[in-house]
């Protein structure tokens, strides 16, 4: 089963509340969280504050992409904000194994992600412990941007991966799903998409989750 988690970046900021029940009704699986510090990359979203009045208003599973340095240091408030799944970066400077037993030991499901730079085989030492890999398919920054067919290999490489070792961890990727691409990350492995501009865009975000979630049909 493919999972849809609209990437609440592409929103209207003035009505949060509002946009989370819109993506609820629509029949989105997860909630995409996108914390930027401006300093792991050069953009600033919002932080844990935000995420826990976010998360007094909506049932939806919060899936919390950290883009900072030093995650370590932050567990502990986004797992007390009511983050579901906390998914940092393998570039981010904290020790990815402490990290990812830290988020874990909150009770929470731990992610790993990687840039377009860094070869997916460093993930590998980590993937016995994690609940989830995210591939970006774009530099991480900015939504609305082109998604990178190359980065298609790295998550073929991951599933083949997972077969051998017989892990079940899901494989998310994020940036640039839309229609014709969705299609060529499930077929490549990737079972959880991420979406932004793509389905809070469309006139109908039921519609788009729903081709989202057929393409691997
Ligand atoms: C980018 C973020 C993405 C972004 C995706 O750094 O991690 O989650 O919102 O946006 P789209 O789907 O528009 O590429
Ligand atoms: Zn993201």
């Amino acid at each position: 089963m493919i999972l849809v988690s609209p990437s609440l970046l592409a929103s209207d900021f003035s009505n949060l509340e509002r946009e989370m029940a819109r993506m609820e009704q629509a029949g989105a699986d997860w909630l995409h969280l996108d914390v930027m510090d401006g300093h792991f990359v050069p953009n600033l979203t919002f932080g844990a504050p935000v995420i826990k009045c976010l998360r007094e208003k909506s049932g939806l599973v919060f899936d919390v992409h950290l883009m900072i340095s030093d995650p370590l240091l932050y567990v502990d408030d986004f797992v007390d904000a009511g983050a579901d799944i906390l998914t940092f970066h393998l570039e981010s400077g904290s020790d990815c194994e402490k990290t990812i037993q830290k988020i874990k030991s909150r009770g929470v499901k731990a992610g790993l992600s990687i840039k377009p730079d860094t070869p997916v085989e460093k993930l590998f030492p980590f993937a016995s412990q994690l609940d989830m890999a995210l591939i970006m398919t774009v530099e991480p920054g900015f939504g609305g941007q082109s998604f990178m067919p190359d980065m298609l290999s790295k998550v073929e490489k991951l599933r083949e991966y997972c077969n051998h070792t017989g892990n079940t961890m899901n494989i998310q990727v994020d940036g640039g799903i839309a229609a014709p691409t969705a299609p060529l990350a499930v077929k490549a492995g990737a079972d959880v998409l991420v979406a932004g501009s793509y389905v809070f865009g469309a006139s109908d975000p039921a519609q788009a989750i729903q081709t989202l979630k057929q393409a691997g049909n």
